[in-house]
């Protein structure tokens, strides 16, 4: 049954104060808690408390055990007569056989938490939603030998030693919160300690707590961290509010992490790297979800969300803030980039599929299925297109305004627009769509000219596709920001200009402009959505050379790759020249960083092909690309040789300079790779043995893996033995053979699901096999439809352990619409086998069901 928005109502109690009481063992903790309630009304309702399997062992009220208590679905009702009681109840729990990993689980031997976002539940009974904010107080009892450090939100008030061999702590959390931050950790942890000094001048101690024998690997985090609250303060004003900050990392996660208060607990691939096994993503991507969690801090926790259809309103905003984070350690410009290539991997699908849904979504089954792409990165450019919008002295005020106004409440993203409005002095009452209609809207572009008399006219006009549950929409406001270029001169013709397009069609016209024009739209991607324009394939060569705007010049690339595969696909045969002629002028010109070089030149992905034609075509989509590498490694075969010359490096290096030039070096070895040189192997093998680094190793890996080179298996041998045991480079090793774009990619896959070190239990191995494979196009896409059988008989064998994680690894199955009769109808037999399995849980079930329509 589904919960709608539109049915919320304020809680019928407040729970000011919760005293929990843990006696922590694997088998069978005891819960104690004892919540103080209040009644928030005059009303006679009974309280209402969430549960989730457990049966309550007592029930008291006040002191006195009770007996009228009543168990309804999955919630406790108890009868009070008064306005102020306290309400006690015990429960056992078994956090070793919870492979759930929703609420207090084991993970590494150690135990640790996760209530987001309705996991409270299932550790104690709560009214387990986010506008009831209490303060905590925790105690935890457990083996002093098995789990030395006990760790909960807030401050440490007292610990202390039983004769048992048990030792106890006390912790104190201030700050009234909503139960779905609440978090403990119990196990034997090693500290990499810290202090950072806030504007204020509080000095607060923070540690990473990770297994012993990772310590040196938590250097880069700790930095990242004091990064994060020294630009949090700089650039928003916040400053953080708690004596501790803790951050503890944990093998088995759901996802990336959480921003518990004062603990948040990581997926440790988010936390450790040397390297010896990270790439330079993985550093960039520890950092950046370092600095979201910590920006939770006040976006999210000192303010959190009034219901879950509010989730944007912390998740798009956090985003948000970590990708302006991220771009001012680096390239602002190619963080920008990545950014929209992922969106347009993630997002764009989404909204273009079944599962589509607004940023303030309606109605949820599971509402952890709505922790998706929409919510977290189209949620982020909402954010954006107001920052923009406003101007950053204007956006500081409103979010000034926002943090000051709703401090120590649970907002709604409206609360959230209305500061902007209100601070920004705008009217964004048409803005307020981009909450609540889905889809991605398609905006046509055409300028005229009239040679003689100096004036252009840019044609405009806005689309937004139908999606499930919202047939018409309505036109939307849409930022554009614009800049005309000299076709002659290649000269700017006029400054930028924002265009705010609110209409369905709109024309706006330029005045004196003097040589033909060029048109540069949505620089800096200003908007997401997709522009179709009547640029030719010799504007977009133009743009890609002497746009002034990084994006926009990387997106002329992009737009030029993008149209040469898609005739290509369809005609079967690729006309190459313009690209090679494009690609050959941007690696020649000067100014540019390589990390930009490295990211212009590569070609779009498949599935980025597949998503602009009307039927996939996965092996013709894979001709041409393919050809078209080739093509550019063989016209240009002399560049990358130089490039992978002179880029190589001396002795590794952590550096913006020194990751773009790695970036780009293996961005040459790719090409050489397509090119076909009889030497690209040993090229490839060479690297892989002499890297001192991943990011040279994996890249090299990566290149033999897609090889019919002899070098191939050894790699993967060599590779494997020498991380075995570690589990977060054993995932590359399976990711990387699940991206191969050989012909056997499927056939490899699953044998890997047989292999040993294959587990569906840890989420980031079931990730690395099964969500690679899926983004696989041509493998996954297997015309004899063993890809989507296999998908299909893992995710069933998974929901039974974890279904989140499973419901995660679905979508790719609900593109069936998008492929030829033949694969469509092996598509949705597969989705009809995974409805029809008994017992299935509603994760699964919702995103299976709404995929088959
Ligand atoms: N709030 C966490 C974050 O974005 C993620 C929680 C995800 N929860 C879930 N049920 N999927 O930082
Ligand atoms: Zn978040």
């Amino acid at each position: 049954t589904a919960i709608r928005r539109e049915d919320y109502s304020p809680p019928a109690w407040e729970v000011p104060q919760i005293a929990l009481d843990f006696a922590l063992d694997p088998a069978d903790t005891r819960v104690r808690a004892a919540l103080t309630v209040t009644r928030s009304s005059p009303h006679d309702m009974p309280l209402v408390l969430d549960g989730a399997g457990q049966m309550p062992l007592s029930v008291k009220v006040d002191g006195v055990a009770v007996n009228d208590w009543r168990i309804e679905g999955e919630q406790l009702v108890v009868p009070l007569t008064g306005d102020h009681h306290v309400v006690e109840t015990e429960v056992s729990i078994a956090p070793e056989s919870n492979t759930q990993l929703m609420g207090l689980y084991a993970s590494g031997g150690n135990l640790c938490t996760q209530c987001e976002a309705e996991g409270f539940r299932r550790i104690t009974w709560f009214p387990d939603r986010p506008d009831v904010l209490s303060v905590y107080r925790v105690r935890m009892t457990a083996d002093r030998r098995r789990y030395p450090v006990l760790l909960a939100n807030g401050d440490p008030v007292a610990s202390g030693e039983n004769d048992d061999g048990t030792h106890w702590a006390e912790w104190h959390d201030p700050f009234p919160k909503p139960s779905y931050l609440f978090a403990l950790v119990a196990g034997d942890l090693a500290v990499n300690a810290s202090t950072f000094t806030t504007m204020s001048g509080r000095e607060v101690r923070l540690g990473i707590w990770v297994r012993a024998a990772d310590l040196a690997k938590t250097d880069h985090a700790l930095h990242a961290l004091k990064l994060s609250m020294a630009w949090d303060e700089r650039v928003y004003g916040r400053e953080y509010d708690l004596d501790v900050f803790n951050i503890v990392a944990v093998d088995d996660f759901n996802f990336g992490a959480m921003e518990n208060k004062g603990l948040n607990i990581f997926n440790s691939r988010y936390i450790l790297a040397d390297p010896d096994t990270a790439t330079d993503y993985d550093y960039d991507a520890v950092a950046a979800v370092v600095a979201h969690e910590y920006f939770h801090n006040w976006s999210g926790n000192r303010i959190t969300c009034r219901d879950w259809f509010q989730l944007s309103l912390k998740e798009g905003f956090t985003v948000y803030r970590d990708q302006c984070f991220s771009a001012d350690q680096g390239s602002a410009a190619v963080k920008r980039i990545e950014d929209v290539r992922g969106l347009r991997a993630s997002q764009f699908p989404e909204d273009s599929g079944p599962l589509a849904h607004p940023v303030r979504p309606e109605s949820y089954i599971e509402i952890s299925n709505f922790y998706t792409a929409t919510i977290y990165n189209k949620g982020a450019e909402l954010i954006r297109m107001m920052a923009t919008m406003l101007g950053p002295v204007r956006f500081r005020a409103a979010t000034d305004l926002y943090f000051d106004r709703f401090d120590g409440t649970a907002a709604t993203c409206e609360d959230f627009v209305a500061c902007m409005e209100e601070a920004g002095g705008i009217d964004l009452s048409q803005f307020r769509l981009w909450y609540s209609q889905a889809g991605t809207p398609r905006v046509s572009a055409g300028l005229s000219h009239e040679p003689g008399g100096g004036r252009a006219e840019l044609r405009l006009a806005q689309h937004v596709p139908a999606t499930p549950g919202q047939s018409v929409k309505q036109p939307m406001l849409l930022p554009l920001k614009v800049r005309l270029f000299g076709a002659e001169t290649g000269r700017p013709l006029t400054d930028e200009r924002l265009i705010l397009l609110d209409q369905v069609a709109e024309t706006i016209t330029f005045e004196s402009v003097t040589e033909r024009p060029v048109l540069s739209i949505n620089r800096g991607f200003s908007a997401p959505i997709v522009v179709e324009s009547d640029r030719t394939a010799e504007d977009l060569a133009f743009l890609s050379a002497h746009d002034d705007d990084p994006f926009a010049r990387y997106e002329a690339m992009q737009q030029l790759m993008l149209d040469t595969l898609v005739a290509g696909t369809i005609h079967g045969e690729v006309k190459g020249q313009a690209v090679i002629d494009a690609v050959t002028r941007t690696l020649e010109a000067e100014g540019l960083e390589l990390a930009f070089l490295a990211e212009a030149v590569l070609l779009p992905s498949e599935n980025f092909i597949g998503d602009q034609l009307v039927t996939v075509d996965p092996d013709a989509i894979h001709a041409a690309r393919e050809t078209l590498r080739t093509q550019l490694g063989r016209a240009l075969l002399p560049t990358w040789r130089r490039l992978y010359a002179e880029l190589a490096q001396g002795r590794y290096v952590y550096s913006p300079e020194a990751k773009g030039r790695r970036r780009l070096r293996n961005v040459a070895l790719g090409y050489i790779a397509a090119s076909g040189a009889e030497d690209a192997a040993a090229l490839a093998f060479a690297q892989f043995e002499a890297a001192d680094n991943m990011t040279d190793r994996q890249a090299a890996l990566t290149t033999l893996v897609s090889s019919d080179a002899p070098e191939r298996e050894d790699a993967l041998a060599h590779f494997h033995a020498r991380y075995a045991g570690n589990g977060l480079v054993l995932d590359k090793w399976f990711q990387t053979q699940a991206l191969s774009s050989r012909s056997d990619t499927g056939a490899v896959v699953e044998r890997l699901a047989q292999h040993p070190d294959f587990t569906l239990a840890n989420p980031n191995r079931a990730r690395a096999l099964l969500g690679a494979f899926g983004v696989n196009q041509r493998a996954f896409n297997a015309a004899d439809g063993s890809g989507y059988r296999f998908l299909a008989e893992q995710l069933i064998a998974l929901d039974r352990l974890n279904p989140q994680t499973a419901a995660k690894l679905l979508p790719p199955l609900g593109r069936w619409r998008r492929f030829d009769a033949k694969r469509s109808g092996l598509m949705r037999a597969e989705l009809v086998r995974i409805v029809e399995t008994p017992g299935l849980s509603k994760d699964l079930f919702e995103q299976a069901s709404k995929s088959l329509d």
